[in-house]
């Protein structure tokens, strides 16, 4: 249940997804260097008022209409019908050393949130956005949270999800406490959560939506309704973290193909056609060693981050994944050293 979610090759390196971290004001990360080139914008506030009036050259300003039925239906019947297959199946894949990166991605980004979380508060709350058939769950129990609320539109996924949990618990010893967890099935571009959360106080330290932001970005309704629901319930100084596609990779690579799709014998991107980007509905299918074959969006990151100052959220950390990893390499050989 490792993320399949990586548009890129094993030999042309993890390029394609983006570490994100949001935060409401008031909780900017000192330790996070500031990345120049684009995607890599870091470290916006409301405040600061950064200028992102001018959205790329590249990517055309047409904002789509919003579609009844839309792509989510594919995509939930997609997530429904994946087997989990096992640890052992999986380790013959040739694609279980993407799995294990973008694991170990997560783990990273995941651990590093929780640690600062914990400097303030005891019991941490955590909303887990897209949570499949529950990846992250033994993340949560080592990061010690109190509480946990996985959602998910495909409904195979969420039970899986839950009956995950329900083993954990029942493996568990006594000493070790286990977090509390509640399961729904929602469409969180079209459901407002509030709405569906056994405890309608409901709130969260931690937002997490891994490799799933880039659904929503067919149409801005459902991109902002997503939003919506990773943010409406942060606490004041709560996190909202996430990776997804980095958009301008995509449409360079686009770009240098002869054709509207690119690839290798792993993996395949195939778009509409070039030259055209719109900023929401610019859909691509994705194709990963016959696993992954879904609809998804690019996500024009400055639009993102601009959409979320709405819910009063600033950008604290932004990394490309081959920097985010050579960073935390870095930190582990110079602690080693220490
Ligand atoms: C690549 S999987 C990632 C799963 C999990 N976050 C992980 O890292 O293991 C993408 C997940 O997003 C979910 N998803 C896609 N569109 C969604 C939507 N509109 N609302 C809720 N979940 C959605 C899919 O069902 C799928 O489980």
């Amino acid at each position: 249940s490792t993320p399949l979610h990586s548009p890129t090759s094993l030999t042309s390196s993890l390029l394609k997804t983006v570490p994100v971290a949001f935060a409401p004001p008031g909780l900017a990360s000192s330790s996070s260097p500031e990345s120049s080139a684009p995607p890599s914008v870091c470290l916006a506030s409301p405040k600061r008022s950064l200028l992102y009036a001018m959205f790329s050259h590249v990517l055309s300003p047409l904002i789509k209409q919003k579609t009844s039925e839309g792509h989510c239906s594919k995509v939930a019947a997609h997530y429904n019908e994946l087997q989990e297959c096992g640890l052992a199946a999986r380790s013959q894949s040739r694609i279980f050393f993407l799995r294990n990166f973008n694991n170990w991605i997560k783990s990273v980004l995941i651990g590093e949130c929780l640690e600062k979380m914990r400097k303030n508060r005891r019991d941490i709350g955590v909303l887990d956005l897209g949570c499949g058939k529950g990846g992250d769950l033994l993340k949560w129990k080592k990061g010690g949270i109190s509480k946990l609320v996985c959602v998910d539109i495909a409904k195979v996924s969420v039970q899986q999800c839950s009956q995950r949990y329900g083993d954990m618990k029942s493996r568990g010893h006594s000493n070790e406490p286990l977090y509390a967890a509640e399961f729904i099935t929602a469409d969180c571009t079209k459901e407002v959560l509030t709405e569906k959360y056994k405890d309608p106080e409901n709130t969260f330290d931690v937002c997490s939506c891994q490799f799933v932001y880039h659904y929503s970005f067919e149409t801005q309704e459902q991109a902002d309704t997503m939003l919506r629901n990773a943010c409406e319930r942060l606490r004041p100084g709560g996190y909202f973290i996430g990776t997804t596609p980095d958009a301008y990779e995509l449409v360079k690579r686009l770009e240098a193909s002869e054709t509207n799709a690119f690839g290798n014998d792993l993996y395949s991107v195939t778009f509409k056609k070039k030259g055209d980007y719109p900023l929401f509905g610019c859909q691509y299918d994705f194709n990963l060693e016959g696993v992954v074959n879904v609809p998804e969006f690019l996500v024009y990151f400055p639009l993102f981050e601009e959409m979320a100052k709405k819910y009063k959220m600033k950008l604290v950390f932004k990394r490309l994944l081959p920097n985010f990893s050579k960073e935390q390499s870095y930190k582990i050989r110079s602690t080693k050293h220490c």
